[in-house]
């Protein structure tokens, strides 16, 4: 793999794949997934964090070797900024609820982020009195402006913008414009708003379904909108929302099971829901062309997997090796 460099890390990000998921698929209703863990830092989250990054560059609130980002994250976003940022040259910090994944924490580490740990739920909550992580991320850099930068992706623009000018164009050129429902998670509606945007200004046909958590979930990367406020980046743009779908966690990790024996997919647990969403919805049309997002793979989850009983540590290495992974990487998302 070609080192990463902050000339050539923009060519990295996004271009991801979309395989036809052939087992699932039927005369009249085709599934594709588009996998966003082919991102260097291995997620959807490598769009936003980058696009965010560029957009503080370009208003000059970054500056090489002195600025610090913060932001709260439960995952993804905290290693694609942690990754990313490090290639640019700036310094990070994650603040994390303490429930996420061991593996999660050490890859951060390892990409040279600082972690503040906090007692909140899987993902911070957005709310008055629930937003722990929020709270000491703004506690922490509000009164050192001149170091700290946070990002807020439940804010900022650029989060919405990095999916309605890559995520979204790179599907309807893949799909050749044949797609009729389009799927994903959703965390601060990011990738929803920015992707369906784009879509519905090409068809306004194209049906969109989000894709949210049960409540009191295991779904790293998603939320549940009754158990937590619709972030403001979310709600300026709901309405490109056709249908809601609600994940279990047992049916996702159903999901999870099934794309690993039939596809040979080594998914992390929100594929699992949007897989689940998308048989969901299979079930009611006649026919269509759906297009799911899975945001990220499996490689954060062997320990995870083993503890809810989804894969054993046998069934995991196999799946590891058959996806051309080596089992002992320290850290699969390294700069080199
Ligand atoms: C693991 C993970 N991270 C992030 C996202 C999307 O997040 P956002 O709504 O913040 O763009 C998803 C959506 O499926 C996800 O599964």
């Amino acid at each position: 793999m070609t080192a990463l460099t902050s000339s050539n890390l923009i060519e990295r990000i996004g271009n991801t794949p979309v395989i036809e998921l052939k087992s699932f698929s039927t005369k009249n209703v085709r599934f594709y997934a588009k996998l966003e863990w082919y991102n260097p830092y291995g997620s959807v989250k490598d769009r936003a964090a980058y696009w965010m990054i560029k957009h503080a560059e370009r208003e000059g609130v970054l500056k090489k070797d002195k600025s610090i980002i913060i932001e709260p994250s439960s995952g993804n976003t905290g290693i694609a900024l942690a990754g990313i940022a490090s290639t640019l040259g700036y310094k990070v910090e994650i603040v994390i609820p303490e429930k996420v994944s061991i593996e999660t924490k050490d890859i951060l580490r390892r990409l040279g982020a600082t972690i503040h740990e906090t007692s909140d739920d899987l993902c911070p909550r957005v709310g008055a009195g629930t937003d722990q992580s929020i709270a000491l991320a703004k506690a922490i850099s509000k009164p050192r402006p001149d170091i700290y930068y946070m990002p807020n992706q439940y804010e900022n623009e650029a989060n919405f913008m990095a999916h309605y000018e890559s995520t979204g164009p790179e599907i309807w050129k893949q799909m050749t414009g044949r797609l009729t429902h389009f799927f994903t998670g959703c965390g601060t509606g990011g990738t929803i708003t920015g992707t369906a945007t784009y879509l519905k200004e090409q068809d306004s046909n194209v049906k969109i379904i989000a894709v949210q958590a049960q409540k009191n979930h295991l779904l790293q990367g998603l939320r549940n909108f009754e158990e937590s406020a619709m972030p403001d980046l979310f709600i300026r743009r709901q309405q490109v929302v056709d249908a809601w779908f609600t994940a279990t966690n047992d049916e996702s990790f159903r999901m999870v099971k099934e794309l690993a024996s039939q596809e040979n997919l080594l998914v992390g647990p929100s594929s699992g829901a949007v897989m689940a969403s998308m048989l969901n919805v299979a079930k009611k049309i006649d026919s269509g062309i759906m297009v799911g997002i899975f945001a990220d793979d499996g490689r954060k989850f062997k320990s995870f997997y083993a503890e809810h009983g989804v894969f054993n540590l046998t069934e995991y290495e196999r799946l590891l090796r058959n996806n051309g992974y080596l089992p002992d990487t320290d850290c699969p998302y390294s700069h080199n």
